[in-house]
């Protein structure tokens, strides 16, 4: 799994049937075609759906748009762009960081206006304060690029209403190196070790704040 050492820090926190479901993830099967993505649906899906369609009719396209649910799977759009590993190097670059960075504004910033049904279920536990709808795993693996630029954002299975900073400090975890050169290398897919330093080409490793993120992330984990 391409995101396994990503995963292994994920997982970390998770309560033991949050792992399960992650277990699960990696055999269950999603679909791409004409246009459409068909994955797994659950308990939360429906409450997801009714977030984005909020989102689109609020004129944010970098979200799929909710397109069916039945008991066993949901269909969204398939956002234009690329996906998948290839596109990890653009995380590392001025561009791609600071388009993520105004991408997940944007989408927070849209969640504002919506009022989640009375109803509503939600793949993790909300967290204080509920100031945004927190997408919950915005890593680059659920993001899309286009010309080395964050785009869209798929798979909000994990959405719940957050501060912003939980979805910052979440994003920064993966997005900026804090690892050893070798592990960014590796997992992050640097063409070139990310030397820290003013002459930096990868300026998120000098300014961010590793101690943010994690004391961030591990409140996070213990919400679950
Ligand atoms: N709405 C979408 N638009 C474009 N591509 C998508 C979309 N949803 C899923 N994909 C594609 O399907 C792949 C799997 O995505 P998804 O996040 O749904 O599965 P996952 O099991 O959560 O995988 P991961 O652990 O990589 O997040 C993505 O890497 C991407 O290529
Ligand atoms: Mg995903």
């Amino acid at each position: 799994m391409r995101a396994s050492v990503g995963r292994s820090v994920y997982v970390a926190g998770c309560s033991e049937e949050l792992f399960t479901m992650l277990e699960c993830d990696v055999a269950r099967s999603i679909r791409t075609d004409d246009g459409r993505v068909r994955r797994p649906s659950h308990a939360w899906t429906p409450t997801v759906h009714a977030l984005l369609a909020h989102l689109r009719a609020a004129g944010v396209s970098g979200v799929p748009a909710p397109l069916a649910i039945t008991n066993e799977y949901e269909e969204v759009s398939r956002l234009s762009g690329d996906a998948g590993a290839a596109c990890w190097p653009y995380q590392a670059t001025e561009q791609g960081l600071r388009s993520a960075a105004h991408m997940l504004r944007r989408l927070h910033d849209a969640t504002i206006s919506w009022v989640p049904p009375s109803d509503a279920v939600w793949g993790v536990p909300p967290t204080e304060p509920p100031e945004v709808v927190c997408h919950g795993d915005p890593g680059p693996w659920n993001m899309t690029w286009i010309d080395g630029q964050a785009a869209g954002l798929f798979d909000w299975d994990f959405c719940h209403p957050g501060p912003r900073l939980e979805d910052v400090a979440y994003a920064l975890g993966h997005l900026a190196p804090f690892r050893d050169d070798d592990t960014a290398m590796r997992w992050h897919g640097l063409p070139a070790r990310p030397t820290a330093g003013a002459d930096s080409k990868f300026p998120a490793r000098s300014t961010a704040s590793p101690s943010l993120v994690w004391s961030t992330r591990s409140s996070t984990f213990r919400g679950w």
